[in-house]
């Protein structure tokens, strides 16, 4: 993969396809992978949304945002961020300083035909409407663009093509 050695941040709103599209980067790229919810849930012992029905949002956040820390001392890895992420100003200082940050966009509707079918996100669990989904999108979506060293539209691509754009896109960054 060209001369890129530091980690690659894929961000976006829930069901943009981060988690996919990372496992057939890592497969492309030949470079491991880390799903930041997977392991979040692997080092709780809990799903994301017991996580927040124990101890709400604000502990989630906070080990996002450890995880983050630990992440900045890895070197050339594809890190799938939870959709709350890039939210947060200090966390997007460290993946910044320690990779580059790769936007993924869908539209609403995209989203919600993406993950209607799941109880796995909390933000949604009483909202899993269009009308919400656009209402959160567009109070993140300021931050995810500043964020954004590249940003991918996904709606008409499957993971694979998707994973193809971003990696001739980091060849040239
Ligand atoms: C969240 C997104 C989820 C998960 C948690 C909160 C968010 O990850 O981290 O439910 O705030 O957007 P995905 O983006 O992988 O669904």
């Amino acid at each position: 993969m060209g001369k890129y050695r530091g980690n690659i941040y894929l961000i976006g709103f829930m069901g943009c396809g981060k988690s996919t599209v990372s496992n057939f980067l890592s497969l492309k790229l030949g470079i491991p992978e880390i799903d930041t919810d997977i392991r979040i849930e692997e080092e709780q012992g809990l799903e994301i949304a017991d996580i927040f029905d124990k101890y709400g949002e604000d502990y989630f956040r906070g080990l996002e945002n450890k995880l983050l820390e630990k992440m900045m001392g890895e070197k050339n890895c594809i890190v799938a961020c939870g959709g709350g992420m890039a939210v947060r100003d200090d966390n997007v200082v460290m993946m910044k300083k320690s990779g580059i940050v790769v936007m993924l966009t869908a539209e609403a509707k995209t989203i919600y035909n993406r993950v209607s079918h799941s109880d796995s996100r909390p933000l949604l669990k009483n909202h899993m409407d269009i009308e919400y989904i656009k209402e959160l999108m567009s109070k993140r979506i300021d931050a995810y663009t500043k964020a954004a060293d590249i940003i991918i539209r996904t709606d008409e691509f499957n993971p694979r093509e998707i994973a193809e754009q971003i990696s001739r896109r980091i060849m040239r960054a």
